[in-house]
């Protein structure tokens, strides 16, 4: 276990990020036989790769992954590939290396498996001798939030002040909310006091069209409530579940976002992340906007 970084009265400094990959990517099935669903390229970098950059761009350098069987792809796409190196030397595409190298500099990445995919919360549970005792970022692996909205340096901010966890939270159409953990709330604007979280609930029983998504900012006092609880819905350890148990012993808070976010792991939100990523790019944009534009033209 690491020791704490600072005195029990101030918060200790959000250093690490965990990044659960180790679900079995059912929806993308069968394109997640024998390739995790977070190495599907967006464009032209697997989507896993958004992440650990957005991770480093809030100063999260210390990034563990919770991978398991079949997710070898994952630790060689952020390690060197010397062979690749040298024959890109050789031909003197500086491009191209840069783009190489970079995926294996971004940060230390360390690996844990989980063993079985039980849930979300023991996902997360894999990461506590890792993390210790300080508060630690969860970053899911499927989940990209556009690189021009500052999502998780709010969070990391509002932790830093508040202490508690702080979990993302996005307004979704009503009738979408069973497909999503969903957050009663006291308060408005973009910082929500979270007064209760259910995980999947009937669109009837929804206590707010606030949805969970992928970003957490967590206290480690996480850990030994997800040793204790036992699985929830669909038999799984949900992490829902014990940040819900949370509340009645830390401050847990919501950042409403409403930036630009893409479910990799869903087909439809994955082709529009491709879409949308490849139009605003320089090399891409025009053409594939040229094509687009036809395409809709000739389907209307
Ligand atoms: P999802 O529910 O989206 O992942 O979990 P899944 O189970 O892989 O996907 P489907 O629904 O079968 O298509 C959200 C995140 O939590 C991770 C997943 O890898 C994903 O990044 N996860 C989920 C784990 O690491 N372990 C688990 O046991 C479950």
């Amino acid at each position: 276990m690491t020791a704490p970084t600072s005195t029990p009265t101030s918060t200790p400094r959000v250093t690490k990020a965990v990044v659960p990959a180790a679900g079995l990517g059912t929806r993308f099935l069968p394109a997640t036989k024998a390739l995790p669903k977070e190495m599907l390229p967006v464009v032209d970098r697997p989507a896993i790769q958004y992440v650990v950059e957005e991770a480093v761009r809030a100063g999260l350098t210390d990034v563990l992954m919770i991978t398991g069987r079949g997710k070898r792809p994952l630790e060689d796409h952020f390690d060197r590939n010397v062979e690749l190196e040298h024959a890109l030397e050789a031909k003197g595409d500086d491009a191209k290396l840069a783009a190489v190298r970079h995926s294996s500099e971004l940060a230390t990445v360390h690996y844990v498996r989980q063993g079985d995919a039980k849930g979300l919360g023991h996902a997360v549970l894999a990461a506590a001798p890792h993390v210790g005792h300080e508060p630690f970022a969860v970053l899911l692996g499927d989940d990209l939030i556009d690189e021009r909205d500052q999502l998780l340096e709010q969070m990391v901010a509002v932790q830093q002040e508040r202490g508690g966890s702080v979990v993302a939270l996005m307004e979704v159409p009503h009738e979408s909310i069973s497909m999503y953990g969903c957050a009663a709330v006291e308060g408005s604007g973009d910082v929500v006091r979270i007064t209760g979280l259910v995980e999947k609930p009937p669109v009837d029983e929804a206590p707010s069209d606030l949805a969970i998504i992928g970003r957490y900012v967590l206290s480690p006092g996480i850990f030994d409530i997800l040793r204790t609880i036992p699985p929830g819905r669909g038999g799984e350890y949900q992490l829902t579940d014990a940040i819900q148990a949370q509340i009645a012993s830390e401050p847990v808070h919501g950042v409403v976002f409403r930036g630009r976010r893409y479910d990799t792991g869903d087909r439809l939100d994955y082709l529009k992340a491709c879409v949308l990523l490849a139009s605003e790019r320089d090399d891409l944009g025009p053409p594939l906007l040229a094509w687009l534009r036809e395409l809709v033209a000739e389907r209307a």
